[in-house]
C-alpha cells in the first residue's frame, strides 16, 4: 500500500463506518471491513508520520487515564424550560410571541442521555467536552473518539461547537444490564444513567465497548450563516452526524401539538429513550434577539412526554423459576399507571441486585417503565422508611416444586429437571417464535394442558386429540382445531428451528443455525473439535452441546422423528474429487457471492468453515483477501485462487 492508497482506504473505511453508523444502512460486511481496517493498520505502523486524523485507528480505546481535567466550553451549554401539557405551551407560544411575531418551529426529540460538546478546529475533533456546570464541563476527548456516530473530521473547516446528546440505545442497553446482572455487577438504572457513566470512564476500553450514539441537537460558538436553525441543522447532518428520527418545522401550535402527539405515540417504537420534544424558534436572528433568561434560552422550550418513573410501594416479592432453573426474584408493586400502562411488577435481576440496592418489602420505591425496557426499580426511597420496611430474606427452596435450590452466589438455581414450572417453561419456549412457531400456545393455554396431565411434556403435544382438548375449559371446536392443525404444521420444520427449540444452553438462533447448517442432524455425532471449528462456537457451547446429547439422546431421536425437519441442504454422496471431506475456508472475493461457492464446495463433500485452523485443509481466496489468508500462509495451510479452486475442479 503507498501514501495514495492509504488515504483512499481511510476514506473507504469512513464510508462503510457512515453507512453502517449514521445512516443505519451498511453497504458492506464486517469482513470487507475488518480486512481494510488491517491493511490500514499495517500501513500505519510503518508511515507513524502520514496517520490521518480521519483514519478509524484513532478511535481505538486503549487509553487509561488518572482522572479528567477540567475545560471550558466555548460558549455556555443552557439548559431548556420544561412545559408538561398543552395548556403551558400556548402559554409559552403566546409569551414567545410577544417578542416575535414573525416566527415559526423547528421541533426534534428530546433525548435522554448524556450531553456533549465537540469542538471541531480546522475540520478535526480537537476536543470532546462534558456538560460539566455548562461553562466549564470535563475533557473526554479519547472516550469521545470511540463514539462511531461521531466523525472524527468534518468538511467544515472554521472552528465550531457541535452539540448533542450521548445515547445509548434500548436493546443494547437491556444486553449491558443482562451481562452486568449475570456477572454479578450492579445494574443500570436507566439508559440516562448508562450512557452517562460509560462516557466517564477512564478506561477508554470500556466507552467503547458500549456501543455509545451521539445524536446532534445544536451548536455552540460558530460561523454559520443560515438563516434557520432547520437549515443549520440540516448542515450539520450532511457533515456526518445522525439525524433524528422525527424532526419538522412548524408553523403555529396547532402542527406543533401534532408532531409531539406522533412523537409520543411512537415513542416506544424509537431506538432511543426520549423524554419529550423541544420546540426551537426557527429564525437564527428571533433567537438572537430573544437572548436567555438567567437559566434559559427564551427561543426554545422542552414540552415533556408524561413521565416514564413513578413512585410506589414494594408489597412482596415473588419468585419466577425459568425453564433452565434459575428463580428470579419479582417486586410485586402497588398498581401504578405509567404512561397509560398500569404496572403491577417489576424485574429485580437477582438476588444480589435485592441486597445491593436494599429492597425491603413496603419500601417506597422509584420505578421506571419505558417500552419494550421491563419496569425496574430503579431507586428505593430510604429517607421515607418508617419501621414497617421488612428484609428480604433469600429462598432455599424452589418455590414450585419445593426442591432444594442451588446457591451460586449470583444465581439460585432449581435443579429439578420435573419441576413443574421448568416444563411449563420449556414447553413455552418450544412453541415460541424463534423455536417450532406454534400460534396458539401460549403461557395460559400450556399451563392449562399441563395441570389437566394431558401435556408433561413437549412429545405429548403431539399425540393431543380434539376429544382431549374439548374437555378443557374454554376449548370450543373451532379453537381445538386450530391448536392441533398449528400443533401439526410445525411437523416438517426448518433444522434450525428443531435444534433451537431443543433448549440447549448457550445455544441461541444463531447457534442453531450454524449447527444446523454444518452438521444437519449429524450434530448429534458431532465431536467438540468439530464443533468449535464452526464459526462464532466456543469451547462453552460445544461443551454444552455434547452434555446435552449425552443426557437426552433418546428424547433428541424420537423428536426428530416425530417432527421430521427438513434436513438442510441434503446431498448425495459425493463421487471422488480433490475437495471431498476437505475441510475448506473462503476469503476475500469472489466472481460469485460466497454463498454459491459454498454450496460448489459443499456439493463436492466438502466442510466449508468461517475460520483457520491447522485442521483447514484449503484456503480459496479472491481479491482482497485478508487476515484468513495471512493466517494460512503461517500455519502452512494449503492456499488456492479461485481459478486454481476451478481447474482442479475440473481436472477431477
Ligand atoms: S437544546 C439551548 N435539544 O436536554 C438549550 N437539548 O435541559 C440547549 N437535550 O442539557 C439544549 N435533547 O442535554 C436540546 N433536542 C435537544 C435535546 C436536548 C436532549 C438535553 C440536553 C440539555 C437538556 C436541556
Amino acid at each position: 500500500m503507498n501514501n495514495q492508497e492509504y488515504e483512499k482506504a481511510v476514506k473507504q473505511l469512513n464510508l462503510y463506518s457512515y453507512h453502517y453508523y449514521v445512516l443505519d444502512d451498511p453497504i458492506t460486511t464486517d469482513e470487507i471491513y475488518d480486512k481494510l481496517y488491517h491493511e490500514v493498520l499495517a500501513y500505519e505502523s510503518t508511515h507513524k508520520e502520514h496517520i490521518l486524523d480521519s483514519s478509524p485507528t484513532q478511535r481505538v480505546g486503549d487509553s487509561i487515564s488518572d482522572g479528567f481535567t477540567k475545560a471550558p466550553h466555548l460558549s455556555r451549554m443552557w439548559s431548556l424550560e420544561d412545559v408538561f401539557n398543552s395548556e403551558d405551551l400556548e402559554k409559552w407560544l403566546t409569551k414567545t410571541y410577544k417578542l416575535d411575531k414573525n416566527i415559526s418551529f423547528y421541533c426534534e426529540p428530546k433525548y435522554d442521555g448524556a450531553s456533549l460538546n465537540l469542538i471541531y478546529e480546522d475540520g478535526i475533533l480537537t476536543q470532546g467536552i462534558t456538560r460539566g456546570d455548562g461553562e466549564v464541563g470535563e475533557l473526554i476527548t479519547q472516550n469521545v473518539k470511540t463514539i462511531r456516530s461521531v466523525p472524527l473530521t468534518i468538511e467544515y473547516k472554521e472552528k465550531i461547537e457541535i452539540r448533542g446528546e450521548v445515547v445509548i440505545f434500548k436493546d443494547e442497553f437491556e444486553k449491558i444490564n443482562q451481562d452486568r446482572a449475570k456477572n454479578g455487577e450492579a445494574v443500570f438504572a436507566n439508559p440516562r444513567n448508562a450512557a452517562a457513566g460509560s462516557l466517564r470512564q477512564l478506561d477508554s476500553r470500556i466507552t467503547a465497548s458500549r456501543n455509545l450514539v451521539f445524536l446532534p441537537y445544536g451548536v455552540g460558538e460558530n460561523s454559520l450563516e443560515h438563516k434557520l436553525l432547520s437549515q443549520k441543522m440540516a448542515y450539520i447532518y450532511s457533515l456526518g452526524f445522525k439525524k433524528p428520527p422525527l424532526s419538522a418545522t412548524c408553523s403555529d401550535a396547532k402542527e406543533i401539538q401534532v408532531i409531539y402527539d406522533e412523537m409520543c405515540a411512537n415513542r416506544d417504537g424509537y431506538e432511543m429513550m426520549l423524554d419529550g420534544m423541544v420546540v426551537k424558534v426557527d429564525e437564527i436572528s428571533a433567537q438572537i434577539d430573544m437572548g436567555y433568561t438567567v437559566k434559559n434560552p427564551r427561543f426554545s422550550v422542552a414540552y415533556k412526554f408524561p413521565a416514564i418513573e413513578k413512585i410506589t410501594t414494594v408489597k412482596d416479592i415473588t419468585l419466577q423459576v425459568g425453564r433452565t432453573g434459575v428463580v428470579t426474584p419479582v417486586a410485586l408493586v402497588e398498581p401504578t399507571n405509567i404512561d397509560g400502562v398500569v404496572v403491577e411488577r417489576a424485574t429485580l435481576h437477582n438476588f444480589d441486585e435485592i441486597d445491593r440496592k436494599d429492597i425491603r418489602l413496603n419500601d417506597k420505591v422509584i420505578i421506571l417503565r419505558s417500552g419494550d425496557v421491563i419496569p425496574k426499580i430503579i431507586k428505593v426511597l430510604t429517607h421515607e422508611r418508617n419501621g414497617s420496611e421488612a428484609k428480604y430474606i433469600r429462598p432455599t427452596f424452589c418455590p414450585v416444586c419445593k426442591s432444594e435450590l442451588l446457591d451460586e452466589g449470583v444465581l439460585l438455581k432449581c435443579q429439578n429437571l420435573r419441576c413443574e414450572a421448568r416444563v411449563i417453561n420449556s414447553i413455552i419456549y418450544f412453541a415460541s417464535k424463534s423455536c417450532l412457531n406454534i400460534d396458539g400456545l401460549g403461557n395460559k393455554i400450556v399451563e392449562a394442558l399441563f395441570s389437566s396431565g394431558l401435556v408433561k411434556s413437549v412429545v405429548d403435544l403431539f399425540s393431543l386429540t380434539l376429544d382431549n382438548l374439548l374437555v378443557l375449559e374454554g376449548f370450543k371446536e373451532k379453537k381445538s382445531q386450530n391448536l392441533l392443525s398449528s400443533i401439526e404444521s410445525a411437523k416438517g420444520c426448518e433444522f434450525w428451528r428443531f435444534v433451537n427449540s431443543l433448549g440447549i444452553e448457550h445455544i441461541g438462533e444463531v447457534a442453531s443455525k450454524t449447527l444446523s447448517s454444518n452438521f444437519g442432524s449429524g450434530f448429534v455425532d458431532a465431536t467438540k473439535d468439530e464443533i468449535v471449528l464452526c464459526d462464532g462456537i466456543g469451547e462453552e457451547m460445544a461443551e454444552s452441546v455434547l452434555e446435552f446429547v449425552r443426557v437426552n439422546k433418546d428424547t433428541i431421536a424420537l423428536l426428530q422423528e416425530i417432527l421430521k425437519p427438513i434436513e438442510p441442504q441434503q446431498r448425495v454422496e459425493a463421487s471422488e474429487n480433490p475437495f471431498k471431506d476437505k475441510t475448506v475456508v473462503l476469503t476475500g472475493s469472489m466472481s460469485e457471492s460466497r454463498d454459491a461457492i459454498k454450496e460448489i464446495l459443499e456439493n463436492l463433500g466438502a466442510k466449508v468453515s468461517g475460520s483457520v485452523s491447522k485442521k483447514t485443509d484449503f484456503v480459496i481466496y479472491g481479491e482482497d483477501a485478508g487476515s484468513k489468508y495471512d493466517k494460512a500462509v503461517s500455519l502452512g495451510v494449503e492456499c488456492l485462487s479461485e481459478q486454481q479452486m476451478r481447474s482442479k475442479i475440473e481436472q477431477a
